[in-house]
């Protein structure tokens, strides 16, 4: 029986593969640390303007959250959670890139299919809604994040609540920079090639 701990580790282990830095410079479309934001995730892999890039970046974040839920279901039953929190400081503070990771919000997302798949529809429906509404991804990941232990307790999934709201905190720790953005009136919309 696998401990806890190992679960953790494995979740972390493989939420640390940092998927958008590797398909970026697989593709050849360049050092995505010193493109747009310098994010590793989907919303800056866009920024080189290669659209199926971001998709694939996007796919495999969050396939990293919910392939770590789905190992640790079938080793340990109710240790999703767990797993899915290692995958999710994996992705924010990746052993490979001196811990300097993402912010966290693809990853969230698989977490929230794989935890209860209904999680991910409001997830989605809520990113969507902002993201349209005023182009700006990080708003729309922020609110989608926040709306996440809000679902969680409405759909009765208590065990859940918990991990959602430590990855809340991470997240708008994650994007105080675009936060900041957002005030000023400095944050980059979607479409828009730089972000500073
Ligand atoms: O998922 C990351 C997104 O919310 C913000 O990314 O590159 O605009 O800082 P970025």
């Amino acid at each position: 029986v696998a401990s806890l701990g190992g679960l953790l580790l494995m979740g972390y282990l493989l939420g640390s593969i940092p998927f958008g830095i590797i398909l970026t410079r697989m593709a050849g479309a360049g050092d995505l640390r010193s493109i747009g934001s310098g994010n590793i995730g989907a919303t800056n892999v866009l920024r080189t303007g290669r659209k199926g890039l971001a998709a694939a970046t996007l796919l495999f974040d969050l396939g990293k959250g919910a392939v770590a839920i789905a190992i640790a279901e079938s080793v340990a039953p109710g240790s999703g959670p767990i797993a899915g929190l290692g995958a999710f400081f994996g992705h924010l503070y990746p052993i490979w890139l001196k811990f300097n990771g993402g912010k966290g919000v693809a990853t969230l997302l698989g977490i929230a299919i794989a935890l209860y798949w209904p999680l991910g529809i409001v997830f989605a429906v809520v990113w969507l809604a902002v993201a349209f509404a005023t182009r700006f991804s990080s708003l729309g990941g922020i609110m989608a994040a926040a709306a996440m232990p809000v679902a969680a307790w409405g759909f009765g999934r208590e065990q859940a609540l918990w991990v959602f709201m430590i990855m809340l905190g991470f997240v708008l720790w994650k994007h105080r920079g675009n936060i900041q953005r957002l005030i000023a009136g400095t944050e980059p919309r979607i479409g828009k090639s730089s972000a500073s």
